[in-house]
């Protein structure tokens, strides 16, 4: 399984943006959908063993966890537009309020949940995953041997970068600093490099 996990640190947690205007009225979450596309989309279909993971730190009803996992998912469209009025309609939700804490996911469409929480909520719902933080200044990833490990956890901030909270929720499962190249790139380019890496690898 692969695994993606984009932090959105202003990214709104409620359904109160325009779809005019998603990038001025969401805190970037126009940002993590094109991640979503880029990691679950490939041009013929849905890539059924990865999972992404949205945390929303913004907005009234911050912090929340979208999940998508791509093994159930149904009618992910590639455009950006389809997808920011896809999780509209998910964050509008109000099921994930009720949950107990040790099933904190409420799935609102096929495959898709939400979760009251942050980081930590993604760190429990994946105990056995081996977890990469993308960072510029990581070791080049193609020098790292643990990829080629078959349950893969990769974390990537927003336009803002990662927080010293978020990296610190992860301390306890020894993550790994990983650079995709020399420059500080988009995340969603971030997420095209990483599954490119894991795909080259996976048909070697
Ligand atoms: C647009 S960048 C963040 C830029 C932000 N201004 C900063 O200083 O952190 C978004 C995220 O993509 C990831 N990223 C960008 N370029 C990268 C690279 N060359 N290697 C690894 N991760 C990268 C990091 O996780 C970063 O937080």
């Amino acid at each position: 399984v692969r695994r993606f996990v984009i932090v959105g640190q202003k990214a709104t947690a409620s359904s109160d943006f325009l779809l005019d205007d998603v990038p001025g009225t969401s805190g970037r979450l126009d940002v993590l959908v094109r991640c979503v596309r880029a990691a679950l989309l490939a041009s013929h279909g849905v890539r059924r063993d990865t999972v992404v993971y949205l945390v929303l730190l913004g907005g009234p009803r911050a912090p929340r966890v979208v999940r998508v996992l791509g093994k159930d998912v149904q009618f992910l469209r590639p455009d950006e537009r389809s997808l920011a009025v896809l999780f509209k309609k998910v964050l509008a939700s109000h099921e994930d309020e009720a949950r107990d804490p040790a099933a904190p996911f409420a799935e609102v469409r096929p495959g898709i949940s939400v979760a009251r929480g942050g980081i930590e909520v993604v760190v429990n719902d994946c105990n056995d995953a081996r977890v990469f933080v993308l960072d510029e200044g990581g070791t080049d990833m193609r020098d790292e041997a643990d990829l080629d490990t078959d349950d893969l956890l990769f974390v990537i901030g927003d336009h803002l970068g990662l927080t010293d909270d978020v990296v610190g929720a992860l301390a306890a499962r020894a993550p790994r600093r990983i650079r995709v190249g020399p420059t500080s790139i988009h995340a969603d380019d971030v997420v095209a490099v990483v599954v490119n890496e894991v795909d080259r690898r996976r048909c070697r």
